[in-house]
């Protein structure tokens, strides 16, 4: 009985060094902090995504970063409509075919971003409407071939697709009642995201297809104006049809001049889609901040608050997803301030310093924080995610 018991621990001990990840040169194990994001994720079974930007993977250290860090990858722009068929008939694969390629090299799931949005659409696309020579009947044509043509092409190869991306309004929008917006809707009438979902399923039937959308940590006051609530009640009621929804997607752009959430808050909104025999995703997380001119001078009284109230968010987000089991995976919308949509788009007043890494590929408060989450969680209220 004794020998027994010893085997036992000694082969638990085993499993408890071998899951700390690979040995270092000196033959010991590396300290905790040194273990990547993924390797430290993979003991909760969770997947650490980071989106990509083809550009920059020209960068050794930006390569190196996404190699060793992330156990999956989104394109940012390169699968988007108006970039695999600038000119109507006329793909233009490669720089998409390149990221996958990268994955399978490197063992990393991607998550399939996106097939319907009414950003980055062709202008073929959009001037054909507006000028009338694209009917609607033939748009929708369009649409389904589009799904078809490009959830065929990466079949197998794609773990969770965005499907649709954005599609209800905003509580500043008028009138403030949330409702279904922009391009699709207005052309082609709420019936397009269950096509779109029962296409993309009919493409793919292994890849998981995901609803994604911002502003979706908690929700408010479930009255007209809540955007999670009408998301939910949309996603619930499309279910019930027999929609293919597996996935919700919450995109965690966050800025640290707003209020922002709890983990309890946020967890509550994924046991509700949860609740509805869902999986759920933080797919596109960043926490940007105003760069007044004190932040820009380099003034650490004014910095220093806001890389602390940035890693708070990550961690918020990253707490949230490890407490539900069926939270899948946590991404960043790009990993270092040097290459960040936020610069480029916030510009009035200017906001960044919304990565893990600055401009010098050096990591932040944030990275930090998220990876002492992912250290300090464990049974019983942190379960590993089952294998999907
Ligand atoms: O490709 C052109 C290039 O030819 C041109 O010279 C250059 C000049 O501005 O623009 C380039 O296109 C830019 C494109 O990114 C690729 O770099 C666009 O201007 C720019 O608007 C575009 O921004 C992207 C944005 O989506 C557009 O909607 C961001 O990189 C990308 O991070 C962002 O990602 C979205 C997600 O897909 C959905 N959720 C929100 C998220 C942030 O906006």
């Amino acid at each position: 009985m004794r020998r027994l018991v010893v085997i036992a621990a000694t082969a638990l001990g085993l499993v408890a060094v071998l899951s700390q990840g690979p040995v270092s040169a000196n033959g010991r194990p590396p300290a905790v902090q040194d273990q990547s994001l993924k390797a430290l994720a993979a003991r909760h079974n969770l997947v650490i995504g980071t989106a990509i930007s083809n550009d920059a993977l020209a960068e050794p250290q930006y390569k190196a970063i996404a190699t060793q860090q992330f156990s999956s990858v989104t394109h940012e722009n390169a699968m988007k409509w108006e970039s695999l068929e600038p000119t109507r008939g006329t793909y233009n694969w490669a720089p998409a075919d390149a990221l996958i390629d990268f994955a399978r090299k490197n063992n990393q799931k991607v998550r399939g971003h996106v097939l319907v949005w009414h950003n980055q659409l062709p202008t073929w696309l959009t001037e054909g409407v507006a000028n009338g020579t694209i009917s609607k009947t033939e748009l929708r044509d369009l649409l389904k071939k589009h799904i078809t043509t490009v959830v065929k092409r990466y079949k197998g190869k794609i773990w969770h697709w965005d499907v649709v991306n954005e599609a209800a309004s905003d509580p500043w929008d008028t009138p403030s009642e949330i409702h279904l917006k922009g391009f699709w809707a207005q052309n082609l009438g709420p019936t397009y995201i269950a096509d779109a979902f029962r296409w993309a399923r009919a493409a793919d039937p292994h890849a998981l297809l995901f609803y994604n959308d911002y502003n979706m940590e908690a929700f408010g006051d479930r009255g007209p104006s809540d955007k999670v609530w009408f998301i939910y009640n949309l996603i619930k009621n499309l279910r019930a049809q027999g929609v293919p929804i597996d996935g919700f997607g919450s995109q965690g752009h966050l800025g640290t001049q707003y209020g922002n959430f709890d983990a309890f808050q946020v967890k509550e909104t994924l046991d509700a889609f949860s609740d509805l025999g869902m999986v759920s995703a933080f797919t596109e997380v960043d926490v940007r901040s105003q760069m007044t001119a004190g932040v820009q001078a380099g003034d650490t009284n004014e910095i220093n608050p806001r890389l602390q109230a940035s890693a708070h968010n990550f961690s918020v987000l990253l707490q949230a997803c490890l407490l539900n089991r069926h939270c899948l995976s946590y991404t960043v919308w790009g990993f270092t301030d040097k290459h960040s949509w936020v610069p480029t788009w916030f510009t009035n007043p200017p906001e960044g310093l919304a990565t893990l890494y600055d401009e010098n590929y050096q990591p932040k408060r944030a990275y930090n924080s998220i990876k002492s989450d992912l250290i300090f969680a464990g049974p019983p209220h942190v379960q590993p995610r089952p294998r999907r």
